[in-house]
């Protein structure tokens, strides 16, 4: 959501920013914008659309700066249009901004400006108010300035200054939104997230909270709310640019896709030693610590919500303590029952997730200990916890998200195993057996990938329909949940997901002639009651598309087409049947011709609330 970069240095500013904003595309974005100091004067260019919008009007332009800020918008205040697009000036055009957050002050703010100091305001937005209060405190120190403005705000941001008669400097801050630095010779940048910067340096120095940033070619000083400079350590980025492209790929969502067996490679086995041990490295949890513990809750959005919901099935099955999984969004204002004896368990791919964020807060306030699950290293969810656990599935730069998900779910066998053989609730036979059938996935994955010709057909078949279900037993109603998700998405169509033992109190009063339906019954010992449920639904005409492990063929005599999936334990079936799962909503949105990598109105990384 909103991305931001900024560049002082000897290239051409333009070039640098309009890169950077290509590859924050994926945040989720309606409009863009860049400010340039060219000769001592602040120019704005800003339009609705995509950046190739701006792109095409600017480009040939040939605007010669070295130095500007640049911004791609997800509308919060205001609908997406040229005037509302950032970056945002003062009266004068002296001073542009560009804003990552929500001020959440600002209508109190604008009525002060408009009455107290005749501001006329050009745009519907909270972030057109700062530019107006930087320019009220403005006396010749930028940095001054953004102080004085950022001690009058309420809210979520990261910003990036510019004035025309300090061409040669950048401000920026942060508070509650992401913000990066990244360090150049004799050039420097800001940016909201890595992939904007890989291009030309692969070290940052990663910004906390309440910092103030002072940015020339040749100097970055952070100092902290009260003024004092601080030293901050260089975080070198290991992956390189290539991890962020298609490479060969349609899209970044298929190539995630088919990354999936590397990532739950790489995020299983380097968590099991020699002996089979299963070593957590970022987690300090230790047997004393789990026999405090009370409850657990496990708190996330989206996709990673769903993990949560597996992280429960397996935490209660094998460690045999009592989970809650909450969307973060309803954890964070109610009043749930935490104190020291509560392990809160964030899960998020970036990191960045705002409600997330608050939750994992405000469980903190309230004497939690707080363990993540999390993707992007040095983000703000995991530089607030006690431990972390990192997925390793690389850079996603896809909205729906595949394998974060399933390196998540790897995570959560792992450490629910590890809480299970710490805590002794586990016989080792079985302890053994749910290691192996786990290290085991990557090559069964890359069996479903290389046979995707039937789910392909399928879409073929299905790719019209303007509603589709998903149901199924115990795990699988997750997994029907993430399909769900995934098909709704990114192909638009109208979707959703129950238990099946639900059909009946409700939802089968929708079912009618050719209703596309998708029956999850991996489950060995749900099997034949989710096969009566496909007979229930077939009998009102629905076609019902099975999946099941490849040995249970009875399902061909009920469902239309079957996907199969090699045979497992039940226990770990689920990172198994999202992957067919994916594939189909992902084949179904490019049929219908929808912007599979970007669908309308989403963002990867949702910074407010
Ligand atoms: C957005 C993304 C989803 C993601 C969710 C949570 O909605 O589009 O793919 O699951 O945020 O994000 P997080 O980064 O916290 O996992």
């Amino acid at each position: 959501m909103c991305g931001i970069v900024g560049y002082i240095g000897n290239k051409n500013a333009c070039e640098v920013i309009l890169n950077g904003l290509n590859k924050l595309e994926y945040r989720g974005y309606d409009s863009s914008g860049i400010a340039l100091n060219i000769d001592g004067k602040i120019e704005v260019y800003k339009y609705k659309g995509r950046i190739k919008n701006l792109e095409d009007r600017i480009l040939s332009l040939d605007l010669n700066s070295g130095c500007g800020i640049g911004h791609t918008r997800w509308a919060t205040h205001g609908a997406p249009s040229d005037r509302n697009a950032h970056p945002h000036t003062n009266m004068d055009g002296t001073i542009a901004l560009v804003h990552n957050g929500i001020i959440e002050n600002f209508v109190a703010l604008k009525e002060w400006l408009i009455n107290e100091h005749g501001v006329e305001f050009r745009s519907e937005t909270d972030t057109e108010v700062i530019a107006h209060l930087i320019d009220h405190f403005y006396n010749g120190d930028l940095l001054d300035a953004v102080y004085k403005a950022v001690g009058k705000m309420k809210g979520a941001y990261a910003l990036g200054v510019v004035h025309c008669d300090e061409p040669g400097k950048i401000i920026a801050v942060r508070k509650d939104s992401p913000l990066i630095v990244g360090i150049g010779k004799d050039e420097n940048f800001i940016a909201s997230d890595i992939p904007a910067l890989l291009k030309y340096t692969k070290d940052v120095y990663l910004i906390n909270n309440d910092e103030f940033v002072m940015l020339t070619k040749d100097e970055i000083k952070i100092f902290n709310e009260n003024r004092q400079e601080i030293k901050r350590e260089v975080f070198h980025v290991t992956w390189d640019a290539d991890a962020a492209e298609k490479e060969g790929f349609d899209h970044f969502m298929l190539k995630e896709i088919y990354e999936q067996p590397k990532g739950i490679d790489i995020t299983l086995n380097r968590r099991i030693n020699e002996k089979g041990a299963i070593n957590l490295d970022g987690i300090t949890i230790t047997k004393e610590d789990l026999d405090k513990i009370n409850r657990i809750y496990i708190v996330a959005c989206g996709t990673a919500y769903h993990a949560g919901l597996i992280g429960k099935y397996a935490i209660e099955k094998f460690a045999k303590i009592p989970v809650e999984v909450e969307v973060a969004s309803e954890f964070r204002y109610r009043e749930p029952f935490i104190d020291d004896t509560t392990l809160f368990i964030a899960i998020s791919q970036s990191g960045e997730t705002s409600d997330t964020l608050a939750a994992l807060r405000e469980a903190k306030n309230k004497g939690a200990r707080i363990l993540t699950i999390v993707n992007v290293v040095g983000s703000s969810v995991a530089r607030e916890s006690d431990d972390v656990f990192y997925t390793w599935a690389g850079p996603e730069i896809a909205v729906a998200s595949t394998k974060a998900f399933t390196t998540q779910l790897i995570s959560v066998y792992l450490i629910a195993l590890y809480m299970a053989e710490v805590r002794g609730t586990i016989e080792k036979e079985y302890y053994d057996l749910v290691l192996r059938e786990l290290k085991a996935l990557p090559d069964k994955v890359e069996k479903i990938l290389k046979n995707a010709e039937p789910v392909k057909e399928i879409a073929e078949i299905q790719h019209e329909k303007q509603h589709a279900f998903f149901i199924g037993r115990g795990v699988d109603v997750t997994v029907a949940l993430e399909a769900s998700l995934k098909l709704k998405e990114i192909s638009y169509i109208n979707s959703f997901a129950i238990p099946a033992g639900e059909l009946k109190h409700g939802p089968i009063a929708l079912i009618e002639d050719g209703t596309f339906l998708t029956a999850i019954a991996t489950q060995d010992h749900l099997y034949d009651k989710m096969l009566s449920n496909i007979q229930e639904v077939k009998a009102r005409g629905a076609y019902v598309i099975g999946v099941a492990k490849e040995s249970n063929k009875l399902i061909e005599h009920q469902a239309d087409k079957v996907i199969y999936i090699p045979d497992c334990i039940d226990e770990v079936t689920p990172i198994l049947s999202i992957v067919p799962l994916q594939l189909l909503a992902y084949y179904i949105a490019v049929m219908r011709g929808c912007d599979v990598d970007k669908p309308k109105n989403l963002a990867k990384s949702v910074t407010v609330e």
